[in-house]
Order: C-alpha cells, then structure tokens, then sequence
C-alpha cells in the first residue's frame, strides 16, 4: 500500500511558485483542490498576502471557506501565478481542459496569467492530444446545430450530463463533449471549432500554459517550462 498522491504532489510544488504580495488564479478540479487547500494552509500559517481570483462557483466557495480572499476582473487586472488541473497535456504544454466543467473562466483567467502552471499526473501527460474527449462549451439556444457542425469537423459528440440532469456551467451554457479520439493539429482545430456560431469556447489550450508540473506516481515530479511569446 503506498500513500503517494501525485495530484498533491503536483498541486504543492506549484503552490511554491507564490510569492507574497501576488495575485494568483485559481483552477478547478480535483487536482487544484490541493492547490487552493495549501494556498489556504499558507496564508492562514504565514500570513502570506495574495489576492485570488477563481476559475469557478465551487473554487471561490473553497477559497471562501479556508479565508483566502477573493477578488474579481473588476479588481485585478493581471494575474501573476495561476495553478490550474488539466485533462490532457503534450510536451508543447497545449492542453485540453473542461472535464470539470470549467474551461471558459479557466481560459479567460489563463489569458491574464503571466505564469500559468498546470498541475498534472502522470497519466495526462500523453504524446498527442484527443483520447480525451474535447469539452465545448456551447450556447442553450441552437444547441443542437452547433452539435451538427461539431460532428462534421470529424468527431462523435455527447451532452454533458450530471445526475442524469443536462450539466450547465456556471456560465449558464451546455457542455458538448467531443471524441476525435486523435487530435493531429490541436491549433487549426481550436480555431475551427470556435468558428462555429454558438460555440462559446472549446477545451484546447493553445499557447496558454507556462510551465507543467508532472507528478509520477514513485512521488517524483518534472518540470517543463515553455518560452513566453
Ligand atoms: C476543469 C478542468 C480541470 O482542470 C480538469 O478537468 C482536470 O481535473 P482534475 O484535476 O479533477 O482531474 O479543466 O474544467
């Protein structure tokens, strides 16, 4: 039996990257959990001042309830350090991201991040993206044609549901999950599938990530940083 946690692992290691005084993006998932709940750990222990912003409902509520203050757009305007999960990451630290859900306010947050660290296991750090399915977020209304033109760019597609209930984000949208399977040019598909009326935004994460922490599952870790361009 071993205790290692990689998420943890992961998730404390990229919490490390804070520095009193920063403003610091929040992700959402199981593995930024760990993340928020350091983050929380530090600030009550050190005394360490940041302010926060949140990827989602259920991340400002944890950040809430360990005291960690929070802020919103209205207020900040750079954000110095996100930590952030994802579902899938390549050696090029593109990302598909929104198995929780969350992929709009996680990408809005990411392109106002100077350093987007995204925490990971080592079973989501793949060659190429697409055996996980890509989360679209997509508008209520007209739904159903944005999910025929999905299917004519070459994958299978199902609704996102929760307890048996359509799944809506807190943007008040649906989530079409969309299996290519192989995703060949992760840039030119992004771009595709958000030039489809209707599409609010897609779970590819394209040039937004910084730096990746991998945690193996022996409790090593590996760190990968992208250039800034
Ligand atoms: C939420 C996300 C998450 O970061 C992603 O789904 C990974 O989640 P987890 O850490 O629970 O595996 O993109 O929208």
């Amino acid at each position: 039996m071993t205790d290692i946690n990689p998420k943890k692992i992961a998730a404390e290691k990229a919490v490390t990257f804070i520095k009193d005084g920063m403003t610091v993006g929040l992700g959402t998932g199981s593995t930024a959990y760990w993340a928020i709940k350091k983050i929380g750990e530090r600030v009550k222990d050190e005394g360490l001042g940041i302010k926060a912003i949140a990827t989602s409902e259920s991340s400002e509520k944890l950040a809430r309830e360990l005291d960690i203050p929070v802020y919103s757009f209205a207020q900040i305007d750079l954000i110095d350090v996100t930590i952030d999960g994802a579902d899938e990451a390549d050696e090029q630290l593109n990302l598909i991201k929104g198995g929780g859900g969350a992929l709009l306010r996680e990408k809005i947050v990411a392109s106002n991040t100077i350093n987007e660290i995204i925490i990971v296991d080592e079973s989501k750090f793949v060659k190429t993206l697409g055996k996980f399915p890509l989360p679209v977020e997509v508008n209520i209304f007209g739904h159903e044609s944005a999910i025929k033109k999905l299917q004519q760019l070459g994958c299978s597609t199902k609704q996102r549901m929760k307890e048996e209930q359509l799944f809506i984000t807190d943007n008040n949208n649906y989530i079409i999950d969309c299996s290519f399977e192989v995703i060949e040019d992760a840039r030119t598909l992004h771009d595709k599938v958000n030039a489809i009326t209707g599409v609010v935004d897609n779970g590819l994460f394209i040039d937004l990530a910084h730096t990746l922490i991998i945690a193996y599952n022996n409790g090593e870790t590996k760190v990968i940083q992208r250039n800034r361009i």
